[in-house]
């Protein structure tokens, strides 16, 4: 929709952003009568989340260039003012914006904000997100027999100083956030397992992260049964990403946060193939690990925290050749656990599970958090409204509920048990892939990857297969990728984990 959005920049803006609750006849925090006043009192001018009426104030005068246009955009209920509502707000800002063609925009919400109780930095932040997110375009796969609409770049500013901050921070969010989306809309045969280890270094390179590709024999010298295994069919070779990042200044604690994505550039099921209709659009079976790689980006040019933070990605392509694995084969992991495959559709526990050895064993983490499109199951319960959250970490919980609450991107706890542990015990090793009976089929995933975590390291698994993606415009997204988790890790981060 743009192809920048800029926070400041020169000159006078042509727009002036204000906004009007539900049913108001002003605008909060500007007088009554006047263009504002005039147009507030047509019947149009509801007020609803997202409604925009526009006033044209007088020219001449003498007086100097102000705005030509004034956007007044509805904010709803003054009592349900939050961030969620201003990324909606902000999100048809951008789309009015963008069909007007306007470049520099003034937002004037602040007072609109302080009536309504939320903090000023906050709603900044929220609306600087709704406007990064959608301005997000992806028509790099459009060729000559589309026309593509030349994109301009949108500034953005306000004269609250703590809102301006808060638009910083949210539009780099939603930069990072970008990423991760293009990651997942970029067709399996571009987003090969090479390219994502390739995109990885660049970006690493850009802004100063530290980037270690593990493949090929490398695989197995350290151990990392499950990647080699289901990647075995593809051409693409498969790899772990390890991207690290460091704080300039002496870090608080020397132990690091680690952030596990699973990475499967395309998952057809390998030889237990994917039916019907349900293969196309597993080009996004990645997400975890784009999330992954966009929070990666956030802490590095936004975020920046006092402390180290390493992310893993579990990167390969279920794909079906001769030699592909199969139902019946046995794995050991690197922590000795065996493994019967049943399914080889299940294979993304099977990544993951030597990501989540790897951070125990080798990263001495604080806390290890993955990110994973693991389960239809969990689509099943809980749709695309919530991510599967497993936790028993008090703490760590508390924290990623926290974040949650801040970015917007909803999870829901689901419980671990012994019992689920025990579904997943195998008559021929000590665990299987997958239990054909398809009792609590997405927390049968996170009871197969529990078995994987060291005792004692507190550890958080988001299952996002229901939320990475959505198949309608809403709020600030089209229909296509969402980059979910990338706003909820950065926050984490941002908030003192
Ligand atoms: N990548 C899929 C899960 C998925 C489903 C992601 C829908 C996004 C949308 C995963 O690898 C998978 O195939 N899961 C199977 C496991 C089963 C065969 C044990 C599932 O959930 O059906
Ligand atoms: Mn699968
Ligand atoms: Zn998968």
């Amino acid at each position: 929709m743009f192809k920048a959005v800029k926070v400041g920049g020169r000159g006078a803006a042509q727009v002036l952003v204000v906004g009007q609750f539900k049913g108001a006849k002003s605008a909060e925090g500007h007088a009554k009568d006047g263009a504002i006043g005039e147009v507030l009192s047509r019947t149009e001018a509801t007020g609803d989340v997202g409604r925009i009426v526009e006033a044209f104030p007088a020219k001449g005068r003498g007086k100097s260039a102000g705005p030509s246009r004034i956007v007044v955009v509805g904010l709803g209920e003054k009592k349900s003012l939050n961030a969620e509502t201003m990324r909606s707000v902000a999100a048809a800002v951008g789309r009015w914006i963008a069909t007007t063609k306007d470049t520099k925009i003034d937002v004037d919400l602040a007072a609109a904000c302080k009536a309504a109780g939320l903090d000023a930095q906050r709603a900044g932040c929220a609306f600087g997100e709704g406007l990064g997110l959608v301005a997000w375009t992806c028509d790099q796969f459009r060729g000559t027999a589309s026309s593509k609409s030349t994109l301009t770049s949108l500034e953005v500013r306000s004269d609250s100083k703590p809102f301006a901050a808060g638009l910083e921070r949210g539009v780099g969010l939603a930069e990072s956030a970008n990423i991760a989306r293009t990651l997942s809309q970029t067709p399996p045969n571009i987003a090969t397992t090479s390219y994502m280890a390739s995109e990885a270094k660049k970006m690493a390179r850009q802004v100063g992260l530290k980037c270690t590709v593990i493949q090929g024999s490398k695989l197995d010298d350290e151990g990392l049964v499950g990647i080699k295994t289901v990647g075995a069919a593809s051409e693409n070779k498969p790899c772990l990403v390890r991207l690290e990042y460091t704080p300039s200044a002496r870090a608080r604690s020397g132990k690091p946060v680690v952030l596990v994505g699973k990475t499967m550039t395309y998952d057809s099921g390998g030889l237990s193939l994917k039916v019907g209709g349900s293969m196309a659009g597993m080009k996004r079976d990645k997400d975890g690990g784009c999330a992954v790689f966009g929070a990666m980006h956030a802490i590095a040019t936004v975020i920046k925290p006092n402390r180290k933070v390493v992310a893993l990605l579990c990167i390969a392509e279920n794909s079906v050749s001769d030699e592909a694995y199969r139902p019946d084969d046995v794995l050991t992991f690197r922590n000795g656990v065996t493994v019967e495959v049943t399914n080889t559709d299940a294979e993304g526990r099977l990544v993951m599970a030597d990501a989540l050895c790897w951070a125990c064993e080798r990263e001495d983490p604080a806390c290890v958090i993955d990110v994973a499109t693991l389960t239809g199951g969990v689509v099943v319960a809980l749709g695309s409204t919530f991510a599967g959250m497993w936790c028993d970490d008090d703490k760590l919980r508390r924290k990623v509920e926290d974040a949650s609450e801040v970015s917007g991107e909803r999870v829901w706890r689901l419980p671990h048990h012994q019992e689920y542990r025990d579904m997943m015990k195998s008559p021929v090793a000590d665990i299987l892939n997958s239990n054909p009976n398809r009792k609590a089929h997405p927390i049968q995933g996170a009871a197969f990857l529990s078995y994987f975590v060291e005792e004692g390291v507190p550890w958080c698994h988001l299952d996002i297969a229901g939320v990475h993606a959505t198949d309608k415009d809403s709020g600030p997204y089209i229909a296509g990728p969402t980059g979910w988790g990338t706003r909820l890790l950065a926050e984490l981060l941002g908030g003192g984990a």
